[in-house]
């Protein structure tokens, strides 16, 4: 059955910011998996059983954008149809024919699956809802062949992104190095007063001069009661003597991305209370990742680091049932990570070769139910997980993670 399919794998579209100025350009990671093809306007169309193009069968097509010297003069060089050989794709044609190549060949096809389309959703604003690309894309090609079966992701994609090979491994380790070098420089030159886009600066600074490309995520610095919002990117306050800062940030690549959260005291110091917290953090950390194991459940460094923070916080009086857990610790513990922060995976049991991140959390905002001491602090610890037959592999162990060590690092900020 396979012999009667068809998968098409399209590049990233390029996003427009204003005229003539685009957003700064991102490959597909599926598509980028599978080709190694950084640049837009292009696609991939494999074709298990063969198929007969020009007078020759091939099952691996790859249309790309022909050269043009006045493009290049704006945009640069990219790869066009001779560069594009490097991929050792069976055939290279230009991205113009895609449309027509398609028509053309589907005939002979049961099944096509997309790896993921270039966006979702077109929001158009007078709809009522959002028109989804996935049904533009259904309805244009299922009304020229209507036995076709459309879909639009491929399960095998996310198993076989979800374990890593050798030189996946070695690049992941490589941007898991650039940023730890970004958070040791963050730690060792903040100081009460510093703003939280200082910091962040700090940080991109030394992905930068790491060699890498870019960041794999916006980076999260909070401060203060800001470490209590999850996904906060705005970073636009003073730190206060006091503050806890909360740095989740992540280098990017060659495309491949760390993600990695610390804690740490503005001023180099933690208070009882916040150590206290950050302790039992790091207690949850540490048996979840003793949990990261090959053949143990998805979920099982989260159920580790759950037992831990209800045991705990419990004990300390912060709560008094399981079902108040979730008040100060309010996502999962884990999830994949490689060419996407959130990597595919199957969420299967744990596999030799896998990467995932271990990420506990306590958040405590101002107003919550309990003793004013407690509010404004906000803890993760996020380290990156090599999944490995002989045990879990911390890749991100040598950033300071204890309370003593970060105290350690920031005392020694003037050396
Ligand atoms: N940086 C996003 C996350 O930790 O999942
Ligand atoms: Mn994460
Ligand atoms: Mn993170």
């Amino acid at each position: 059955h396979t012999a009667k399919s068809m998968i098409v794998s399209l590049s990233a579209d390029s996003r427009n910011r204003q005229n003539d100025v685009d957003h700064p350009y991102r490959q597909n990671s599926n598509f980028l998996y599978l080709t190694g093809m950084p640049y837009a306007k292009s696609a991939l169309i494999i074709a298990p059983g063969g198929i007969e193009h020009d007078g020759q069968i091939s099952h691996e097509f790859l249309f790309v954008q022909p050269r043009s010297t006045e493009k290049e003069a704006w945009e640069g060089a990219l790869m066009g149809l001779d560069e594009a050989r490097i991929l050792l794709i069976e055939r290279i044609l230009p991205y113009a024919e895609l449309r027509t190549f398609m028509m053309k060949h589907l005939s002979g096809i049961d099944t096509v699956f997309f790896t993921g389309l270039p966006t979702s959703s077109i929001p158009i604003p007078l709809a009522d809802k959002p028109l989804s690309v996935e049904t533009i894309i259904k309805n244009d090609i299922q009304s020229t062949f209507p036995e076709l079966y459309v879909k639009t992701t491929l399960p095998t994609l996310n198993a076989l992104r979800e374990v890593k090979d050798a030189d996946e491994i070695t690049l992941m380790k490589k941007a898991i190095d650039i940023s730890i070098e970004g958070h040791i420089s963050a730690m060792k030159e903040s100081h009460p007063g510093i703003t939280e886009y200082e910091l962040e600066a700090l940080m991109e600074f030394a992905f930068k001069k790491g060699g890498a490309e870019d960041i794999g995520y916006s980076s999260i610095m909070g401060s203060g009661y800001n470490t209590c919002i999850l996904h906060y990117t705005s970073n636009r306050k003073a730190t206060m003597n006091g503050d806890l800062v909360l740095a989740d940030c992540g280098a990017e690549y060659q495309n491949y991305t760390a993600d990695i959260t610390r804690t740490f005291p503005v001023n180099g110091s933690f208070t009882a209370d916040q150590k206290k917290l950050y302790d039992i953090v790091l207690e949850a950390a540490d048996s979840a990742i003793a949990e990261a194991k090959v053949g143990n459940t998805f979920r099982a460094p989260h159920n580790a680091a759950k037992k831990v923070l209800l045991k705990r916080m419990i004990e300390i009086g912060l709560i008094e049932k399981e079902e108040q857990l979730k008040w100060y610790f309010m996502h999962g513990t884990s999830h994949y990570l490689g060419l996407d922060v959130h990597d595919p995976g199957t969420m299967g049991t744990l596999k030799h070769g896998s990467i995932i991140t271990v990420e506990p959390g306590l958040y405590i905002p101002p107003g919550s139910p309990c003793d004013q001491r407690w509010w404004n602090i906000g803890i993760r610890i996020e380290d990156d997980i090599l999944i490995d037959s002989n045990g879990p592999i911390n890749l991100s162990e040598s950033l300071p993670r204890t309370t003593q060590a970060i105290e350690a690092l920031m005392k020694s900020k003037n050396k």
